[in-house]
């Protein structure tokens, strides 16, 4: 399946691109979202790529690329919640800031695809799960090693799953006969501890289980907590007329597909709203179009929220109408 970047036109829209502006996106993947910013900033604008999967960022690189040729492009291999703080070095030395950025989270469709990097329940493969290749640990690691109440924690929490208890001693009792090692032995313990339900459009059984291996193997929360820190310091520093990597007046957007990660972004983004700091873009959530809902099946989860930062000169006038 080709990759389709979700909620395109909102995203476009509440980026508002124009000629020589800097675009940084966070999690590239293949470059879709890029690809359709680069040529609205045109050869005056530039376009930064961070992905922590080399192959995707190559990907993005060569699509945005052919979408805009003379649009200079600087890449980031490695977690976004390191990023800020390398832009803010670039920009004390004079770099270059960010007027947009994208974090559309998760993962893309060569990972999930690809049965070796092991996010597939649908195609057996090894049980890896890492979008960073380089990280230490992967879900086999987790599932072999963690003790059941762990175990059941981390489904719990990060798969809300109902059944936690229950799956954590299967699959403790499985391993001890034989490893757990791959996506479709996962896949099949979790389904004997869980029946699927009757209902032929219930998720499958071992999705949650899944989802909470991936989030905890990639420190998906932790990683977005830490970039949702680094808005909040940049848009404190661009308050304070410090050098930083958001320019005053710079959209940031942030695409989840799960409460657990919508959570977080929605407190991280009112917090900032309620000291002006930030201006919300979206009272709520957005989400597809039922066409898009029809068309791109992923987008069918997604939850688009945006913030501008204020800076220097927005804060004192807020501060004189006594808003903040
Ligand atoms: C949904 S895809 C992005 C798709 C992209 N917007 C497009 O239009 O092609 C998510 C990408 O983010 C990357 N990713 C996920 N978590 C990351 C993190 N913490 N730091 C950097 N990249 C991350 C994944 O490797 C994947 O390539």
């Amino acid at each position: 399946m080709t990759h389709v970047p979700v909620l395109p036109a909102e995203v476009l829209e509440l980026l508002a691109p124009r000629a020589g502006e800097v675009y940084v996106d966070c999690t590239a993947g293949l470059g879709g979202h890029a690809a359709a910013v680069a040529p609205l900033v045109g050869p005056t604008g530039a376009i930064i790529l961070n992905d922590v999967d080399p192959a995707n960022l190559s990907r993005a690189v060569q699509n945005v690329q052919a979408a805009a040729p003379h649009t200079r492009i600087e890449t980031h291999t490695g977690n976004f919640a390191d990023l800020p703080r390398k832009l803010s070095e670039q920009a004390g030395g004079g770099g270059p800031r960010a007027d947009m950025v994208l974090a559309d989270l998760g993962f893309a469709s060569t990972q999930v695809d690809d049965p070796k990097r092991g996010f597939s329940f649908s195609r057996d493969g090894p049980l890896d799960m890492r979008m960073d290749p380089s990280l230490p640990v992967t879900a086999a690691e987790l599932v072999a090693t963690l003790p059941e109440r762990e175990l059941a924690e981390v489904l719990r929490m990060y798969g809300e799953e109902r059944h936690a208890g229950r799956i954590a001693r299967i699959l403790v009792r499985e391993r001890e006969h034989s490893p757990i090692t791959t996506t479709g032995r996962l896949a099949d313990v979790v389904r004997s501890a869980v029946p699927r339900r009757s209902d032929p459009s219930s998720i499958d059984p071992a999705t949650r289980t899944f989802q909470a291996l991936r989030i905890v193997v990639n420190d998906e929360i932790g990683s977005l907590e830490a970039l949702l820190a680094e808005v909040g310091r940049g848009a404190r520093a661009a308050a304070a007329g410090k050098p930083t990597w958001l320019n005053p007046g710079a959209r940031v957007l942030v695409i989840s597909f799960h409460s657990l990660e919508d959570r977080p972004v929605k407190q991280a983004l009112a917090e900032l709203a309620s000291q002006g700091l930030v201006e919300l873009l979206t009272d709520g959530p957005l989400g597809p179009t039922e066409e898009e809902a029809a068309r791109n099946p992923r987008s069918r989860s997604s939850r688009l929220r945006a913030c501008r930062i204020v800076g220097v000169r927005g804060q004192r006038e807020k501060s004189r109408a006594g808003q903040v």
